[in-house]
């Protein structure tokens, strides 16, 4: 079970501060979301800003592209220091050249699916993956509520995970907090991005705790039910 703080919740008044802070919490990952003001309505920041976060820890950059045009933007994000980059399978009939650039690039290969996108859209690309986003909310901002009509695909995807014996992660993203997150493990979610709920807490490094125990203690009762 991995932990990723979204930055996106952080104060950007002290974004290299809140880096580092993210770095000492005991997380696995960093989440940064990447929002072009196109393919979702808002910006948020781009490689100039991952470049800030990798200076100051060696932990993994999962980059999430909320982007319409990834391809121009590999090479950037790349060069920042993102260890993982994730493309929408929105992005239809680009997608298969998108996967292959990123792991030519030598780093993990990412796929989000946005909540109205049906699972079977994905289901081409399980082969080519190290990660499989699955939006629990609409992307483009932090703070809503979760999206429960995620759940069966989260199931559905363990499932195909589980025949091909595959070992992509499933990761969950928006709307996560410790009742939500014990959903998704019991789905069969591996990756927790957390966003608002954890960044509102007073200890990152005690909200971090909670969220692996909740989705811990979720997994294991999943185990014995099975
Ligand atoms: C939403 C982003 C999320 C966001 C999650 O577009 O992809 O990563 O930061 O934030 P919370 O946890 O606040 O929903
Ligand atoms: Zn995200």
């Amino acid at each position: 079970m991995l932990i990723a703080p979204s930055l996106l919740a952080s104060d950007f008044g002290k974004f290299a501060r809140e880096a580092q802070r993210v770095a000492r919490s005991g997380a696995d990952w960093a989440h940064l979301d990447i929002m072009d003001g196109n393919f979702v309505p808002n910006i948020s920041f781009g490689p100039g800003v991952v470049k800030v976060v990798r200076a100051q820890t060696k932990m993994f950059l999962d980059v999430h592209l909320m982007c319409s045009k990834p391809e121009v933007l590999l090479d950037a994000f790349c060069k920042a220091g993102a260890d993982q980059i994730t493309v929408h399978v929105e992005l239809a009939d680009k997608v298969s050249d998108l996967l292959w650039k990123i792991r030519s690039l030598g780093r993990k290969v990412g796929l989000a699916l946005n909540p109205p996108t049906a699972i079977s859209m994905v289901r081409p690309y399980l082969g080519m993956i190290d990660t499989l986003l699955v939006m629990t909310v609409n992307p483009g901002f932090g703070g809503q509520d979760f999206i429960h009509e995620a759940l069966p695909k989260i199931e559905k995807a363990a499932v195909w995970r589980a025949e091909k014996s595959a070992d992509f992660h499933i990761e969950v993203d928006g709307g996560i907090n410790l009742t939500t997150a014990r959903e998704c493990a019991h789905a069969g979610a591996d990756v927790f991005v957390s966003g608002s709920d954890l960044f509102q807490k007073r200890s990152l490094r005690r909200a971090v705790a909670q969220l692996r125990k909740a989705v811990e203690g979720a997994r294991a009762k999943t185990a014995v039910a099975a």
